[in-house]
This record gives C-alpha cells, sequence and structure tokens, in this order.
C-alpha cells in the first residue's frame, strides 16, 4: 500500500516537472515573437508604475481597442496619482463613464489615496504591496510589478489561462479558483528572469491577437504551434474546460424620462451595490402600462402634458439583464415642486449638463441617444458588462 503511493507521488512530480518543464520552453519563442509583433500602445510606450497601473485596470473588463481613446483622456485630465487622489468622484466616474464596472475607477482611487499616504506618492516596488492595494489582484499586481519594475512574476488573466490550457491539453476548470492559483504557480517556477514583463505581456498579446476565445484560435500564426498540444491533437476549441455558468436573473422595469421645458429628471444611485452613485433616469418596477405612468406622476403632483412610448430596450450585466420600456413624459413644471417622499431625490438638469457633471450609465444608453443626451465627449459603448 505504502509502495504504491510513494509510486504515484513520484508519477505526481514527474508529471509537475514535465509540466514545468515544457513550459519553460514557450519563453524563447514567445518573446522573438513579442519583439515583432507587439503592438504599438500608449502604456508600451512610456511604462511609469502610474500609467502601466491605469491601463492595467483599465484593460480588466475592456478591449484594447476600446481602451485607448479612454486612457489618453484619463491620463491627460489625471496625469500623476497626486492628480488622482485629489480628483472629485463625480469627474472620476465621467472619466470612467462608458467602460462600465465603476467599482475599479473608485478602487483607483482609494489605492491612489494610500499610496500618497503609505508609500509618499510612489507605486511601491514590491509585489505584495502592490497586491494589498484595493483593486490590484493577482493579475494586476504581477502586470504592475513585471512590467513597471522588472519584477520576476507572472501574470494570469483569461487570455493567458486559455493559451497555458490549450498548450498543454489542460482538463482542469479554469472556473476553478483553486486552477488559477496553480497555473499561476506553474508559470512563475517556468517564466524566464530577464524581461518578465515582455513575457507576460507577450502571452496577454498571444491571447489576444493569436490564440482567439471564439472561433479558431490562428495557430498558423503562433510561435507556440510546434509545443501546443491541442494543435497537436486538433482540439484547440476543447480548451480550456470551464464550468457552467450561472443563469443570470432577469428583471423589468419602466424608465420614465420625464422633462419639462428645459430639463429632464434623474435620480443618484445608492452608494452600494449595481452601478453605485451613478444617475439614472427614475424608474418604475415592472413594466406598467401608460396610463400607470401618467396617474404615478400625477399622484406626485405633477401636471402631464404629454406622454409618448420611447420603446425598449435590454441591458446585460455580469449577473442581471435589465429589460426596459421607457415613457418620454412632458410635465407642465418640474422645479420647485414639492412631489413628495418617493421623489424627493430627483433632481432637474439640462439635458447638456449630462456632459460635463452627471455621469449616466451606459444600461441606459438607449434612452439617453434619444432625447440627444451626450454621454461625455467620445461616445463609447461598452463592450463588455459592467456591474
Ligand atoms: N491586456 C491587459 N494588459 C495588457 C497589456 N499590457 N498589453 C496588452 N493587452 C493587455
Ligand atoms: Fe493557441 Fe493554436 Fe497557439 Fe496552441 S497553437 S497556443 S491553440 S494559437
Amino acid at each position: 500500500m505504502k509502495k504504491q503511493t510513494a509510486k504515484q507521488d513520484n508519477l505526481g512530480n514527474l508529471k509537475e516537472e514535465f509540466k514545468t518543464e515544457s513550459l519553460k520552453r514557450i519563453s524563447n519563442p514567445l518573446l522573438s515573437w513579442y519583439d515583432e509583433n507587439k503592438r504599438i500602445l500608449p502604456w508600451r510606450e512610456d511604462a511609469s508604475p502610474y500609467r502601466v497601473w491605469v491601463s492595467e485596470i483599465m484593460l480588466q473588463q475592456t478591449r484594447v481597442e476600446a481602451v485607448k481613446p479612454y486612457y489618453e483622456r484619463f491620463m491627460k485630465a489625471l496625469p500623476s496619482i497626486a492628480a488622482l487622489a485629489s480628483a472629485q468622484e463625480e469627474d472620476l466616474l465621467k472619466l470612467w463613464e462608458g467602460l462600465g464596472y465603476y467599482n475599479r475607477v473608485r478602487n483607483l482611487q482609494k489605492a491612489a489615496r494610500i499610496v500618497t499616504e503609505r508609500h509618499g506618492g510612489e507605486m511601491p516596488a514590491d509585489y505584495d504591496a502592490l497586491l494589498a492595494l484595493p483593486g490590484i489582484g493577482h493579475y494586476t499586481a504581477g502586470a504592475i510589478a513585471s512590467i513597471a519594475f522588472q519584477i520576476r512574476k507572472p501574470a494570469v488573466d483569461g487570455n493567458v489561462l486559455r493559451v497555458l490550457s490549450r498548450l498543454r491539453a489542460d482538463e482542469r476548470s479554469i472556473s476553478d479558483e483553486k486552477v488559477k492559483k496553480a497555473v499561476e504557480e506553474e508559470l512563475e517556477e517556468a517564466m524566464p528572469t530577464d524581461r518578465p514583463g515582455d513575457f507576460n505581456q507577450a502571452m496577454m498579446e498571444i491571447g489576444a491577437c493569436v490564440c482567439l476565445p471564439n472561433g479558431t484560435p490562428k495557430c498558423e500564426a503562433c510561435p507556440l504551434a510546434k509545443l501546443c498540444i491541442a494543435h497537436a491533437n486538433g482540439a484547440e476549441e476543447a480548451y480550456p474546460r470551464k464550468d457552467a455558468k450561472k443563469a443570470r436573473t432577469s428583471e423589468e422595469k419602466t424608465v420614465l424620462l420625464v422633462r419639462d421645458e428645459g430639463k429632464i429628471a434623474l435620480r443618484k444611485r445608492p452608494a452600494k451595490g449595481l452601478l453605485a452613485g451613478m444617475y439614472e433616469f427614475p424608474c418604475l418596477p415592472g413594466k406598467v402600462s401608460q396610463k400607470e405612468v401618467v396617474r404615478y406622476l400625477r399622484d406626485h403632483g405633477m401636471k402631464v402634458l404629454r406622454i409618448q412610448p420611447m420603446g425598449e430596450a435590454k441591458h446585460v450585466f455580469t449577473h442581471k439583464e435589465w429589460h426596459m420600456q421607457g415613457f418620454l413624459v412632458r410635465v407642465d413644471e418640474l422645479e420647485g415642486k414639492g412631489f413628495g417622499e418617493e421623489v424627493k431625490d430627483w433632481i432637474y438638469v439640462a439635458p447638456t449638463e449630462t456632459r460635463e457633471r452627471f455621469p449616466i450609465p451606459s444600461a441606459y444608453e438607449y434612452y439617453a441617444r434619444a432625447l440627444s443626451m451626450q454621454r461625455g465627449k467620445n461616445l463609447i459603448l461598452e463592450d463588455k458588462r459592467e456591474t
């Protein structure tokens, strides 16, 4: 019995060693490929710790092409950690508007304040100190440490997990946090001592440009094709293994676009939870009829002059879907009326003011567009979801 366990352990060790040894072989072809093929990106041109940090946070849920204009604008508005630390929350949200996942930018600022207080205003050149900052997990700490400080730490995101899974025809599910951790450790073991930042970015680049998630990966252009087990087996698309996703909840709501001659009603969302602190159009739960909308507004003291259906819209968040219908309601006068408890948090703004001051989440894009309100200077829809 004992003998067999020892034998199994040996086999386990052998497998581990094989994994590390075969992984070590990716470094040379990967770096040569990167030197020839890397994209020129604003955060690669000047890889200061602050610039790398902001880029990595923006890139967490959004594609490179969509991030670029946001990045340039953000850096111009807040060129230093000190500027970020002292920015007004609403200016921050405005700079982030359209990128989604707004807690990312709140955490960015929290971390900037900590860096100012505890690290003399400079990003710490230390993986664990980076990891301790709000909004910085293993991936981001590894990316900043390696790209900005040449510290040998891996940066394993979804793209990198996919590449590694295919390379090794890895049967482990990448939905499992333990698997992610194990893969990080394996890559740390195998990554080169020189150029850790380029190594990590090259892995990301392969994931983003070659070893594509949907559709067929471009194996013919891949510098790792000769080493790739999934490719040798013609089974690229069988990897990475994942667990089935949890279903999203679905919510119906009626969006009220209530305006008088010059202003439109908005309200601020609660400070916690989905789209915290953003501005939205007032809503009623469920899909209610035109008549009920009119009754609701009248019951709250508004004089309804006209009402017009504005169509349906849908927005998909990570764990939730909103199914909306909207009504444009013209009322006599919004301001200065005591409309009662339920609507006391409404504010009335000129539609053009939303451009400068009131961050409206992309979930309402359809209705904001219909009102020709501008959401930020570059009207870009977020390409992934926001939570
Ligand atoms: N995705 C995340 N970080 C990246 C980087 N530094 N370069 C390219 N794509 C990325
Ligand atoms: Fe991905 Fe194909 Fe390259 Fe393997 S050979 S890593 S499947 S692109």
